[in-house]
């Protein structure tokens, strides 16, 4: 399974350096075989040797150049980077960045072989409006996206459910998720108010390959149990 960390705009280069040595050391010792993914803030990327993958949570579409703001592939080359998360709703719907933008974004880092967490989900008032109108939202965001790109994993979050600590139901996660198998074989993760408290259960769902955690995460050893809880049912399988 996939567990992933979105540590968004929290923990310095300091704090980062000894949350990702805390969770490297848990991996070791609890011969963790799941694959587990950080994505720290810009300014925290860092170098990492062990078995954790460090992502970036955005970058430009480019190698350097004239972006003011924006980080490019030298600045992750940097550290040996070639993981991104591409398309969380909060840069779509607070930083703006239009679908257009993120085909772009997703090409340009798919042709030099980067592992992409590509996520998709839809705001609050399309799921009130029903079952077809959010299938469609969701598919608009599958546009344009090489679904079947070997490093690709897709994460379906709806928003509000992130940071809000509202999720959907068990069964309604599994329907989606079933729906969105159809769409791209890559593997599915769940994310959206994720804690140790549901991770256990979100896990266990059929077709359902790993967790992207926000807040959840912001807490080394509430991660460290997911990922315990991830080992556990690969184990049990
Ligand atoms: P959350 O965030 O776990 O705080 O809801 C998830 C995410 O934004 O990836």
């Amino acid at each position: 399974m996939i567990i992933a960390a979105n540590l968004k705009t929290n923990f310095t280069r300091a704090k980062t350096t000894k949350y990702v040595d805390e969770l490297e050391n848990f991996m070791q010792s609890n011969n963790i075989s799941q694959e587990v993914l950080v994505f720290p803030a810009a300014s925290s990327l860092n170098f990492h040797d062990g078995e954790l993958i460090i992502g970036a949570q955005n970058a430009y579409a480019t190698q350097n150049g004239a972006f003011t703001g924006e980080i490019g592939l030298d600045h992750l080359e940097e550290f040996g980077i070639k993981t991104i998360l591409i398309g969380h709703s909060e840069r779509r719907h607070i930083l703006g960045e239009t679908q257009e933008s993120l085909i772009k974004k997703f090409n340009f880092y798919k042709e030099l072989g980067f592992k992409i967490v590509y996520c998709v989900g839809e705001p609050l008032e399309m799921r009130e409006a029903g079952n077809e109108t959010m299938m469609k939202y969701i598919s608009a965001q599958y546009e344009g996206i090489d679904t079947e790109y070997k490093n690709l994993i897709i994460a379906y979050e709806p928003v509000w459910a992130i940071g809000t600590g509202l999720t959907p139901t068990l069964d309604d996660i599994e329907a989606i998720h079933k729906d969105l198998k159809q769409k791209s074989h890559a593997p599915l993760l769940y994310g959206g108010s994720v804690k140790v408290t549901n991770a256990n259960d979100v896990l266990a769902i059929d077709n359902v390959d790993g967790i992207l955690v926000g807040s959840a995460a912001l807490y080394a050893e509430h991660f460290c149990t997911m990922i315990e809880y991830a080992q556990q049912l690969e184990n049990n399988k």
